[in-house]
């Protein structure tokens, strides 16, 4: 598997978007949180997302430069409507807008609908969390394929359903929580596939209700389970929460959309932490806290505890020194569309 650095993977994966028909300044937005994504260790939401997007806008699921519009607003509320740009793009704008309002009103809400996959949702939450404020993201995938089977049956009818909150603190790495309320995000199967790795146990079931450790058995038919194992009742609850939030609040709605157009309806919310209590005294007992339960002696076995976000922190340090690895079938693809736009001498693709 070739090894990268970011700023390369970000230089390719920009100019193979804006060889399909991407506005610059939103290329790069898409490569920020996509190369963030690797980073961070999420490589189901970095450069392997590329090829897949560029899909989508041939289709004409993804509509680069669409126009964002507010359907509804109050001073602490905004509905946001993506007409079908790219999801990173219409988020993030809806995010900043969010942070403003919050800045005056110190709670403020907003829905997006009608934008493409926004990635990894801490891009957003821990915006909040710079401005010093508390940041919430949730998101369904609207009303495209299914991939999670609620809990008890051995049929997908939810989307992963991601989770992400933010706090501001004085650690050096950002505590924040990010995670699919699937046993896994459905990205973590394919890149599995895509490096022909098997999986654990309690990921997925076969089309037969079986248990299965071939991640391809997914995209035959199967699903991913509920996050919890044994409990999986509760990630079936916590997705179902974020599908009401995400889907019915949005005015998406459930189920499936028969065209197959990816939507990740979002839901987001931010919390001047000024207006509970003095910012930097809570900053500083985040900090403590994390501190606390990292001094919790080890279980057997354990390399210790981590705080929330702190897997990502060290990650990010680690390939900040080492580059990123691509695996080779991404890799190739990324070659094939450099070719395919012309590109692949300027970006050492030939
Ligand atoms: N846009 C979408 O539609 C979508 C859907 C699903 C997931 N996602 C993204 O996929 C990414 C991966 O999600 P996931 O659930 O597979 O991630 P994951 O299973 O790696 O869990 C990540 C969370 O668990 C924490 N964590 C991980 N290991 C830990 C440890 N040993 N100790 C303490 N905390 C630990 C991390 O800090 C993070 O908060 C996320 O960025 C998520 O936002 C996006």
């Amino acid at each position: 598997m070739p090894i990268e650095s970011a700023a390369r993977l970000h230089a390719i994966g920009k100019a193979l978007l804006i060889g399909a028909g991407a506005p610059p300044e939103e290329a790069e937005t898409v490569m920020r949180h996509c190369i963030e994504a690797n980073m961070a260790g999420h490589d189901s939401h970095g450069i392997i997302q590329i090829p897949g997007y560029i899909d989508r806008i041939k289709a004409g699921h993804i509509v680069p430069g669409a126009k964002w519009d507010i359907v509804q607003e109050s001073p602490t509320t905004t509905v946001v409507d993506g007409n079908w740009g790219f999801g990173y793009v219409a988020n993030e704008r809806a995010m900043k807008l969010t942070i403003e309002k919050a800045r005056t009103a110190n709670v403020a809400a907003a829905t997006v609908s009608r934008q493409g996959h926004i990635g990894r949702l801490a891009g957003y939450s821990l915006m909040a969390a710079e401005a010093g404020m508390i940041g919430l993201c949730t998101a369904d995938s609207g009303r495209s394929p299914k991939h999670v089977a609620p809990f008890g049956g051995a049929e997908a009818r939810l989307g992963t359903n991601p989770i992400s909150i933010a706090v501001p603190s004085d650690l050096d790495g950002p505590f924040f929580l990010d995670m699919a309320t699937s046993a896994v995000a459905a990205g973590k199967i394919s890149l599995a596939a895509a490096r022909g790795q098997a999986i654990p146990e309690g990921w997925v079931v076969a089309a037969d209700g079986s248990a299965s450790t071939d991640p391809k058995s997914f995209r035959q038919g199967g699903a991913l389970l509920p996050l919890g194992g044994t409990e999986g009742f509760k990630g079936t609850g916590l997705a179902a929460m974020v599908e009401v939030l995400c889907g019915l609040l949005t005015g998406l709605g459930f189920g499936i959309d028969p065209t197959g157009r990816h939507n990740d309806g979002c839901f987001m919310a931010v919390f001047n932490v000024a207006a509970f209590r003095p910012l930097a005294t809570f900053k500083r007992e985040v900090a403590e806290f994390a501190q606390y339960l990292k001094d919790t002696k080890p279980a057997a076995g354990s390399p210790g505890v981590f705080y929330p976000g702190e897997i990502e922190h060290l990650k990010q340090q680690d390939r900040r020194a080492k580059g990123i690895e691509v695996e080779d079938a991404t890799w190739a693809k990324l070659r094939e569309l450099a070719q395919g736009y012309g590109v692949a001498g300027e970006l050492g693709l030939s």
